[in-house]
């Protein structure tokens, strides 16, 4: 039988004589003060996304000190190495434009590495999304670390952070209830320490949804970016590494269909963020996985929302972490789930849900008998406005909206968006619905996170807080309000978003699932055939590969010759 390679003898460069590669590697790696017996150790790499432009991964470099401390008690050579880190405010034109370039990045950068397990650090909304595709494509064992959640900040007596207050103040700021030194002060508060955002928001969402899947330590998802629990947790990583290392533990041999069925239980169950499901859906696609919105919105029925955090509740991460975290949650929806499903620590859900107790008394995980919200946060609305489907989180919208006909204000793209919104001659009432097109995944490009039209100033100051809002882009997760997304196909490829004019009626009912524009078929293809739709590639680089392969919400926004499994790919 042939000998398994492992450490620093696996994927020697080409020179055509493996010997001399081996011989060459290991000169240049002495050169780090290395010896041989390190070096004939199994090699545990570490993604280092430290960035000086991303605060949500401030505490990165401890935490990369931390894992190579396990990594190293547990007898391995822990090697860290950097990829691409991006932070949702330091990302033009958008984060998502970037995703799938750092899922490229971790793969390529996997494949190319004399890796036997790999740990990846991440934690701001796009970073682990975007690790875990390119780790499940690279095929090699691997383990989630994420930064953990900021601390919460305080402004005039109210606990506040990134970023649901974020949006809270910056709205009573345009209606005019903070002055300009108010908002000062709250930018001091926001974002008290490093860490992700504080809500559940896409980071946290992620980081619970990976924890489901069973991708990263047991109890990893919550414990505070500012924390020994943390470092601890690091360390732990590190340890579990070099077992998974040794056990050729590899997710892609036992992450199944209802693995990703429990994450999206436990998007649905946290009111977790509306990215979640893009993400989610990338992830399983790496793995030949369809994830459908149908079912979903199937799941979403019988899910109630049982976390009470902002923005479809009121607490925070480090409250959910004091409340025992996410084995809390999935011990109370525990009949949902399918228990046997494996974790990277070789223990199934059922297994790590019994061995933990959960006895003290808490207020932010519900009871399934008093939830925040009946039904499951997201629902899937589908009609001639969106026949491949549009999400809602119906947990933060507002109640009298859930079913409400308008008639439409419609912005053309993010420019005219800017240029009329808050002209003072715009006709607009708070009845009517505000309608955003060409912000979708080819559309702007990278469906940015504008899907949160801002309520017009002249109705702000008049006290308007919510009013329908739809497009073909995304929102933060930790945004709320009765706001309708990814609708699909999107305008910029001739969806039937692209055809909405002023004036039109729309009708909106979320018990239903429906939104439709109340506009006849003939009218619609008299449109269609005024309007063709002209769309120009960049002539080169990432925006061109970006253009011509980028799929639709429905797949996950993922480069199409991306998906699937290629077992070519083994290593
Ligand atoms: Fe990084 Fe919110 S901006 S998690």
């Amino acid at each position: 039988m042939e000998k398994k390679l492992i450490g620093m003898k696996k994927r020697l460069t080409n020179y055509g004589d493996d010997d001399f590669a081996l011989f060459l590697r290991k000169s240049f790696i002495k050169g780090f003060g290395h010896n041989d017996d390190a070096l004939d150790k199994p090699v545990i790499g570490i993604i280092n996304t430290y960035s000086d432009f991303n605060s949500c991964h401030g505490n990165l470099n401890s935490l990369v000190e931390a894992s190579k401390a396990g990594v190293l008690a547990a007898g391995a050579l822990p090697l860290s190495f950097p990829t691409i880190s991006l932070h949702e405010s330091f990302s033009f034109p958008t984060s998502m434009y970037l995703r799938n370039l750092m899922a490229m990045d971790t793969e390529e950068m996997m494949k190319a590495l004399p890796l036997d397990a790999c740990i990846l650090i991440g934690g701001c909304d796009k970073t682990v999304p975007a690790q875990i595709m390119g780790a499940l494509s690279a095929n090699i064992p691997f383990v989630q670390l994420v930064t953990g959640p900021m601390s919460v900040g305080s402004f005039k007596g109210d606990r506040v952070g990134a970023c649901t207050d974020c949006r809270r103040i910056w709205a009573d700021y345009r209606s005019n209830n903070l002055t300009n030194e108010d908002v000062l002060e709250a930018s001091n508060q926001l974002v008290p320490t490093v860490g992700t955002c504080g809500v559940m928001g896409t980071a946290s969402t992620m980081a619970l949804m990976v924890e489901t899947l069973g991708l990263m330590v047991p109890g990893g998802a919550c414990a505070p970016a500012v924390s020994a629990q943390r470092v601890r947790i690091s360390e732990e990583t590190g340890a579990l590494a070099v077992k998974i290392a040794n056990l050729n533990h590899n997710p892609r041999d036992w992450l199944t269909e209802r693995s990703f069925e429990n994450a999206l239980r436990v998007l649905l169950a946290v009111g977790g963020s509306t990215n979640g499901i893009i993400h989610l859906t990338a992830m399983a696609g790496r793995m030949g996985i369809d994830l459908s919105l149908d079912r979903l919105d199937e799941l979403g029925r019988n899910t109630p929302v049982i976390v009470d955090l902002k923005p479809s509740g009121e607490g925070y991460m480090e409250d959910l972490d004091k409340a025992g975290g996410l084995v809390r949650i999935l011990t109370e929806i525990a009949d949902l789930l399918y228990l046997d499903e494996l974790t990277v620590s070789g223990e199934t859900l059922n297994q790590i849900i019994k061995r933990t107790r959960m006895s003290w008394p808490q207020s932010v995980v519900r009871t399934r008998g008093t939830p925040v919200f009946d039904s499951g946060g997201l629902a899937v609305l589908k009609g001639n406005l969106a026949p491949d489907g549009a999400i809602i989180k119906q947990s933060a919208a507002s109640s009298e909206l859930i079913i409400h006909q308008g008639k439409a204000v419609v912005f053309d793209g993010l420019a005219d968006l800017s240029n009329r919104i808050d002209d003072e001659d715009l006709d607009v009432s708070s009845k009517d619905i505000l309608v955003l097109k060409n912000i979708g995944p080819k559309g702007a490009p990278g469906m940015p996170e504008a899907g949160l039209i801002p309520i017009p100033k002249k109705l702000a100051r008049m006290g308007v807080k919510d009013m329908v809002r739809i497009s073909d882009g995304r929102m933060s997760g930790t945004a709320s309000g009765t706001i309708v997304l990814h609708v699909a196909p999107e305008a910029a490829i001739g969806g039937p978003l692209n055809y909405v004019k002023n004036g039109d009626e729309i009708y909106l009912n979320v018990n239903t699932r429906t939104l439709k524009l109340l506009v006849s078929d003939e009218e619609l293809q008299v449109r269609k055939k005024k309007m063709p739709i002209i769309t120009t590639s960049p002539k080169r680089g990432y925006g061109k590969l970006f253009h011509e392969h980028v799929m639709q919400a429905p797949q996950g926004v993922d480069f199409d010759f991306l998906k699937g499994v290629d077992d070519e790919d083994k290593l």
